[in-house]
């Protein structure tokens, strides 16, 4: 094949893993006989500070021209500690995901056997704990009505029947490829936004015998995924719902920095860490680089190069055995390794095999 990436490294240690990801797609290629070809772009605060707008035309183009986005992180704490900012590196995130109409945003919550010791829960109820949240991206909350004076504000929960039929379908679908089991998460005993949703999964239902689909309020949801979470499959839910329970998601698998993330939707799709730019640490090289390189598996799986994808996931494994891993996962008195050196054993590892 021939891919086109769109390289968008953005803020804080956005480049270090970036990079990284990139190192391990041009192996993958160069082992599979693929072409890859990339443009790099700026977005976020970066973007701000060079040409004032965090998802600039330019980059829009360079997003559309390309097969496949390989996105890292924006964020920049001098924008989060001035509330009166008119432009902010998040704005940039949104920008692209709807100009992209990426509604669809996939995250898996996978555990590792060697890292569930790391999880704030008995690791006996973490292990084997492994779902997918299918988490709508350009509406709802992110994206309606909004208002703000100095005595009042709202944000409106705008979801139209298309909009919602069309995230239920990647639920539906996705779980046919899982264990058939859906849960679709919403605030139906309060929210009317909700209450549609749950009639037009009802709807759906029908057209997927084998998918046992189940309905859960989100608080309970939240709850379940902490007491009990290889009760979840495939999960489906609001933009707004789908932002917290996967931060609860990605925490309970012992590492944020393990978690990779797709957007699809109408145009090139977008593949990322579910984690941020974590502004301290730049420059460091202590950033776990295994999201972002896992996203790059995502990547393939996505373009049907599942033997692609494999072979990372099989490298990131091996690399994790061998205790080749950052601080924050580095068993006690274990060597530690940078953010580059991970990501060349990685490449080593893929070159060789
Ligand atoms: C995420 C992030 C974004 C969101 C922020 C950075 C705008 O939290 O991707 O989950 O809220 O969607
Ligand atoms: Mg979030």
């Amino acid at each position: 094949m021939n891919f086109k990436i769109a390289v968008l490294a953005g803020d804080g240690i956005g480049p270090e893993i970036s990079k990284q990801g990139v190192d391990v797609m041009s192996a993958v290629c160069a082992k599979f006989g693929h072409n890859v070809s990339y443009t790099e772009a700026i977005c976020g605060a970066d973007a701000i500070d060079k040409v004032g707008d965090p998802f600039p035309e330019e980059t829009f183009q360079a997003c559309m021209d390309a097969d496949a986005v390989l996105f890292s992180a924006v964020g920049d704490p001098k924008f989060d500690n001035n509330p009166t900012a008119k432009v902010r590196p998040e704005q940039g995130l949104l920008a692209m995901r709807k100009k992209l109409g990426l509604y669809a945003n996939i995250r898996p919550v996978e555990t590792f056997d060697c890292l569930v010791h790391k999880s704030p829960l008995k690791e006996e109820l973490v292990k084997g704990a492994d779902f997918v949240c299918i988490r709508e991206l350009t509406g709802g909350m992110y994206f309606g009505e909004k208002y703000q004076d100095d005595e009042k504000a709202y944000d409106t929960n705008y979801y139209t029947r298309p909009e919602i039929e069309r995230i239920l379908k990647v639920g539906f679908e996705y779980a046919m490829r899982r264990n058939k089991h859906l849960t679709v998460v919403d605030k139906a005993n309060v929210l009317a936004s909700s209450r549609l949703w749950r009639k037009i999964a009802q709807e759906m239902e029908g057209s997927y015998p084998e998918v046992k689909t189940d309905y859960m309020y989100v608080d309970n949801a939240a709850m379940r995924m902490i007491q009990d979470p290889r009760f979840f499959d495939v999960m489906v839910t609001e933009n707004t719902f789908g932002d917290i329970l996967t931060d609860e998601g990605s925490c309970i698998t012992g590492s944020m920095g393990l978690l990779p993330s797709a957007s699809t939707g109408d145009h090139t799709p977008v593949f990322e860490p579910i984690h941020g730019s974590w502004p301290q640490a730049k420059g460091l090289n202590i950033a776990n680089p295994l999201a972002q390189i896992l996203s790059v598996a995502m990547l393939f799986e996505y373009f049907e190069c599942k033997a692609e994808g494999a072979l990372i996931r099989k490298a990131v494994a091996a690399s994790l055995d061998a205790n080749v891993r950052t601080p924050e996962i580095q068993v006690s008195g274990g060597e530690k390794y940078g953010t580059k050196e991970v990501g060349a054993w990685i490449v080593d590892y893929i070159s060789k095999s």
